[in-house]
């Protein structure tokens, strides 16, 4: 691995830990200004300090994060569908590595939509981003995208999502926590983080699928609306960081999130 490429993974996945928290705020570039995502600099503020990335699209970079005050940034290169449209998995490059390189991002990401008739094409988008961002260190980040078929996220379809993504070039692959996650953990040769998906029935339930993936591998995650959709977006960011770098158990990071609402109700 050259320099470049060290130092930008050493940049987003902690070498002391070894783990990294991503959060997840690119759902604009296809659901449009989802809750809580109305607005993204606000949502964003009180949660940049403890994310060890931002995941964004170039517009919200631009328009809504203070260039002087973001570390990190992984920046969603994929899209060009929409909720509204025919299909999500129709999705294609719409952001150059020029401009990524221009933009000083630490990383790349694109989602593969393995097992739609998008798949080669999509999967081309993947490994031709690959020869273009090495040329820079740029490391890319894949997607392994369900769309709107949240039943995908079982072991054997993940675990060939991942596999595919590392063998065509991935430096890290972004999938999702399943029954089994070890066997998705195993076949990939690169670092996994999980996105969180649909807010979940409970905030515990965030917290238990966060401890889980870790225990089973994954470096850490790459999350959004359960982290910035959640009673308290800053409380449940710091207990799962807790989880992802300090090993806390979920009764520990549950006990960081209540403390954290508790601070928000006082200064009510
Ligand atoms: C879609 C995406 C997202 O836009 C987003 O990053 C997902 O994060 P979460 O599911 O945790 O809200 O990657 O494929």
């Amino acid at each position: 691995m050259d320099w470049g490429m060290k130092n930008r993974m050493a940049r987003l996945i902690n070498p002391e830990t070894g783990h990294a928290v991503f959060l997840a705020l690119d759902h604009g570039y296809f659901q449009g200004p989802i809750k809580k995502l109305e607005e993204p600099q606000k949502t964003l503020k009180p949660l940049l300090p403890y994310a060890d990335a931002i995941m964004v699209t170039r517009g919200i970079l631009r328009t809504s994060v203070d260039a002087a005050k973001v570390g990190p940034v992984i920046l969603r290169v994929s899209g060009g569908m929409t909720l509204a449209g025919p299909s999500l998995s129709k999705e294609g490059i719409i952001t150059s590595v020029k401009e990524a390189v221009r933009l000083n991002v630490s990383a790349i990401a694109t989602s593969i939509h393995v097992g739609t008739e998008d798949e080669h094409d999509t999967l081309t988008n993947l490994s031709r981003l690959v020869d273009e961002a090495e040329e820079f260190g740029l490391p890319v980040l894949a997607v392994t995208s369900v769309g709107r078929e949240l039943e995908k996220r079982e072991a054997r379809y993940l675990a060939l999502c991942c596999r595919v993504a590392a063998e065509l070039g991935a430096r890290i692959v972004k999938t999702y926590y399943c029954e089994d996650f070890e066997k998705v953990v195993t076949g990939c040769p690169v670092p996994l983080v999980i996105a969180g998906g649909p807010r979940m029935e409970s905030e515990r339930d965030v917290l238990e699928v966060t401890y889980n993936a870790v225990s089973r591998g994954a470096v850490g995650v790459d999350m959004g609306r359960n982290i910035f959709q959640a009673e308290s977006p800053v409380g449940m960011i710091k207990a799962i960081r807790a989880i992802v770098h300090e090993g806390a158990s979920v009764k520990a990071a549950a006990e960081v999130l209540a403390g954290e609402s508790k601070r928000a109700v006082a200064r009510v």
